[in-house]
């Protein structure tokens, strides 16, 4: 009975009418007992379908709510109405679920992001986040097939985990032990991880780039794609606790080619969403606009979302150095005039998302790779310049979110890497492995982490990353 099923998406976009078909979907309106908005998720677009005066018993009729899930069968014929070429003449209406119209809080008007956040189970529902997560499907999918397509190998990195790839310590603790007090104790008071679980302290990934690069040893050419773990407590429209990340990593690439990979990468995916999500992204532009029109006239962006992205697909990114971008950013009259917060003063500093949005959007008003960045401000597998004082990193910049990816070319030499390693403070012993391929058969490789979210984000405009990824985790909230 059920798999008769025709999607709204096929029957809208098909030529033919005068036929039967069944449609199953959630009722968006119900207006002059008349005309039902059914919406069923394949489209944003909804199917008007006619009830016909006098044909259903006003039982039925009045189960018609928001929110209410149907099943319906009836004649496909042309629509007289204006907004529609096509509309379902029902013939039989059966009510699958219920919606009690005085408590679901999804109303037929204008609700606010925030608001939908609180509801994040029932946003789907909504023409916005149907837009967006179909978008982010699209999104997902281009990015394994850019990568097959290349005759990558899609790899799988542990998600738990006893190193901490960037070194940052930001890591979520995985444990069975008790937190009662009772855990077994060091002669110095610590806990003692060796009756815990894996026998040793560990955490969530950050990320999968140490694993990445072993097998990128063998295969050559390999990503991963999967969820990290950042417990930073960072509170921005940027920032998640949980986030996808796509890890890239090539052997006898060096930075260069780095480059080119994700902007090549990068261009390919925009494209990929704007020709199979047309409809989507026009939606989602539209919402921007509104969004935008609320501002004042100096705060609104200069470009719609589809020129931004056909402009980012058209241009080359900018590329310069760190060197060059503190100088064009300690001669900036934002810095003379002391509009950052925090002033570029001289060589060294790490860039604040202040300089990254300065620079991209005011300065270049494009996307920007910056590369060879003070060693210090930088992880310890990056690849040491020749001058001895900068690594072969890139960081690429995109107009309304900043960074966006974070790569580099690795530190192939052993005693170059763990020299390091050694003032970083990283004890070699437990990245013995990663070491390893330094010792046998190592070579030159390169590789790097788009954020997903923050890509998401970009295409669809959103300004806050909570709304791209279905159930957001963030500082004091984990709900769903
Ligand atoms: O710059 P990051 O920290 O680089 C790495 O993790 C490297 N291991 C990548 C590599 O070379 N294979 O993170 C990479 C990207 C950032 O540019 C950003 O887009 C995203 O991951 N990112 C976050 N996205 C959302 N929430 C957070 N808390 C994020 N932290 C990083
Ligand atoms: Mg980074």
């Amino acid at each position: 009975m059920f798999n008769k099923r025709v999607k709204i998406k096929t029957l809208l976009a098909g030529d033919k009418t005068n036929f039967e078909a069944t449609v199953m979907g959630w009722v968006r309106t119900f207006r002059n007992n008349q005309f039902i908005a059914l919406n069923d998720g394949s489209t944003n677009n909804n199917l008007q379908v006619v009830t016909g005066l006098g044909l259903f018993d006003e039982k039925i009729l009045k189960r018609l709510t928001t929110g209410a899930c149907i099943k319906v069968t009836g004649e496909l014929v042309p629509s007289l109405g204006k907004g529609q070429k096509v509309e379902l003449k029902a013939t039989a209406i059966e009510i699958l679920g219920d919606s009690d119209a005085e408590k679901f809080p999804l109303q037929p008007k204008k609700h606010s992001l925030e608001f939908l956040r609180e509801i994040a189970h029932l946003r789907f529902r909504t023409n916005t986040f149907g837009a967006i997560f179909r978008v982010r499907h699209s999104l997902a999918f281009a990015i394994h097939k850019f990568f097959n397509d290349k005759g990558f190998v899609y790899l799988h990195t542990p998600i738990i985990t006893a190193s901490d790839a960037e070194g940052a310590g930001e890591m979520f603790r995985v444990t069975t032990l008790p937190l009662d007090g009772t855990a077994p104790k060091n002669e110095d008071g610590s806990i003692s991880f060796k009756d815990d679980f894996f026998g040793r302290s560990t955490n969530l990934t950050v990320s999968g780039q140490l694993e990445g690069e072993l097998a990128a040893m063998a295969f050559s050419d390999v990503y991963t794609f999967g969820p990290t773990f950042r417990a930073e407590n960072s509170n921005t429209t940027r920032h998640l606790a949980e986030f996808w990340m796509i890890e890239p990593e090539v052997a006898f690439n060096d930075l260069e080619d780095n480059m080119n990979l994700a902007e090549e990468f990068i261009r390919y995916v925009i494209k990929y969403a704007m020709e199979h999500n047309k409809e989507d992204l026009e939606f989602l532009a539209q919402r921007l606009t509104e969004e935008e029109n609320q501002k004042p006239q100096a705060e609104r962006s200069e470009m719609g979302l589809l020129d931004k992205l056909n402009f980012v697909v058209d241009n080359d990114f900018e590329r310069l150095t760190y060197t060059e971008a503190i100088e064009i950013l300690k001669e900036s009259n934002h810095n003379k005039k002391k509009k950052f917060q925090y002033l570029i003063e001289g060589w060294g500093v790490d860039l604040q998302s202040e300089h990254e949005r300065y620079l991209v959007e005011k300065h270049f008003k494009k996307p920007v790779i910056l590369t060879n960045y003070p060693k210090d401000i930088k992880s310890f597998y990056m690849r040491l310049n020749d001058d001895g004082k900068t690594v072969a990193a890139m960081d690429i910049l995109a107009p309304g979110i900043g960074e966006i990816v974070g790569g580099s070319q690795r530190e192939e030499r052993l005693d170059k890497l763990t020299a390091r390693m050694a003032e970083m403070h990283i004890p070699a012993e437990e990245l013995n492995w990663y070491l390893d391929t330094r010792r046998f058969g190592s070579c030159p490789h390169a590789g790097f982490g788009l954020g997903f979210e923050r890509l998401v984000q970009f295409v669809t405009g959103m300004g806050n990353i909570r709304d791209v990824i279905p159930f957001p985790r963030y500082p004091k909230s984990a709900e769903f």
